[in-house]
């Protein structure tokens, strides 16, 4: 049953996968508010959302600036989603790719985001240089999640779904730099295990 949910949450499909993301953009509320409260956004910046899932971050973003607001997904569900809340704004493309191989130029975004997800990218520091290639320099990287790395049931999900990891700040902020990020800050809600980490270019 957990695997069930979990395999979901990894990549949305069929018609349980709509409801998972439904699910989640309710469920992630609180992540997503704490992150809206640590990264500023300028009014002309660039963004992308990479594993938008139902696209309730994209909708947020495209509030705060003019510029375009693009999501990511390797899942055909979450794209369709994504695509429903935001097309309407004409400035919010989906792209249907793998994280680890995007179809972006160099240099494209000033801002790119990734709400719950990097538990399920694959070889964490490559996939970082792939993000790195397609920000801006000076632009930023934000991680968002619900687990710091010390969460009571990390050992759980880890036991439950292969391939998943969670990640402390200090591995982060190591597979970061390692990367190509200048610098990186994290944030942890107070009495809680929502983190945010924000590298800059
Ligand atoms: C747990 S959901 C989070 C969705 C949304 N960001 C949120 O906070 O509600 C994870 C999303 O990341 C996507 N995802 C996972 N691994 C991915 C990869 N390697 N490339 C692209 N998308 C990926 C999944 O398809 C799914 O939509």
């Amino acid at each position: 049953m957990v695997a069930q949910k979990i395999d979901q949450c990894m990549r949305p499909h069929g018609s349980e996968g709509i409801e998972t993301i439904r699910n989640m953009n309710e469920n992630h509320r609180e992540i997503s508010e704490f992150a809206f409260e640590c990264i500023e956004i300028g009014e002309n910046d660039r963004i992308l959302d990479i594993g938008c899932g139902g696209g309730v971050n994209i909708e947020k973003f495209l509030k705060l600036t003019e510029n375009n607001v693009d999501g990511l997904d390797y899942s055909e569900v979450s794209v369709a989603e994504s695509l429903k809340r935001n097309e309407s704004s004409g400035r919010c493309r989906i792209i249907q790719a793998n994280v680890c191989d995007m179809p972006v130029d160099d240099e494209t975004y000033d801002v790119v985001s990734a709400f719950e997800t990097i538990y399920f990218w694959p070889e964490i520091s490559e996939t970082f240089k792939e993000v790195s290639r397609i920000i801006k320099p000076k632009g930023q990287f934000m991680i968002a999640q619900g687990t710091d790395g010390n969460h009571p049931d990390d050992e759980k999900w880890l036991e439950t779904v292969e391939g998943m990891s969670v990640y402390t700040a200090p591995e982060l902020e190591k597979y970061l730099l390692n990367a190509g990020f200048e610098s990186v800050k994290t944030y942890v809600k107070e009495n809680d295990y929502i983190m945010v980490v924000i590298a800059r270019k």
